[in-house]
């Protein structure tokens, strides 16, 4: 059951991503702006010398376009006997793909990433409008977000 349709893939972020369709997947979550090549190419250079913590996924359709994307980032504790925590961030798929299940194949794999590195729980902010969402995928109503913007 926990398959992608016939001719979709999933896999890490790659350097080419970027004329993929990538940040027009990101766009159906919130503000991108204009992201030029030169600073894609930073961006993805200083991710890859973190892919230990940095786990970006992306599922593409039948033709190579990407409709689909999330992260996990692993964070290193002290408390909990060193543990570590995963953050799942910036889900996002194709308005034109909703609803076959990639969003659940994205937390997914993201879950089993986590679970890999050692993660004891991985969370999550997200709307109210997205709450069935999530509980779908496994997850719990826990805390409160709270937020300070610069
Ligand atoms: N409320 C309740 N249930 C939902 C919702 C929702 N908003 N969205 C999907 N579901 C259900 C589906 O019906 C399905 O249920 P079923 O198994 O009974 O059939 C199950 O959840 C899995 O749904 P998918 O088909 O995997 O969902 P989809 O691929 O459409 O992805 C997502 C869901 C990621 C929320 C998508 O709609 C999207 O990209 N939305 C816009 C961006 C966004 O809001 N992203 C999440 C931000 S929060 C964060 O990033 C941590």
């Amino acid at each position: 059951a926990s398959q992608l349709p016939e001719g979709y893939t999933i896999r890490p972020l790659q350097r080419a991503d970027y004329a993929k369709g990538f940040l027009d997947v990101l766009r159906v979550l919130t503000t991108v702006g204009d992201v030029t090549e030169e600073a894609w190419n930073a961006r993805y250079e200083w991710l890859s010398h973190h892919n230990d913590a940095y786990f970006l996924l992306t599922i593409l359709d039948p033709s190579n376009k990407i409709v689909g994307t999330g992260a996990l980032i692993v964070e290193r504790k002290f408390i909990h006997n060193l543990g570590l925590v995963g953050h799942i961030e910036d889900i996002a798929v194709a308005k034109d793909q909703q609803g076959k299940k990639l969003g659940l194949r994205i937390i997914q794999a993201l879950d089993f990433v986590a679970e890999k590195v050692g993660c004891y729980k991985s969370i999550l902010d997200c709307s109210e409008a997205n709450e069935g969402f999530y509980v779908k995928c496994g997850f719990k109503r826990a805390g409160l977000e709270m937020a300070h913007y610069y």
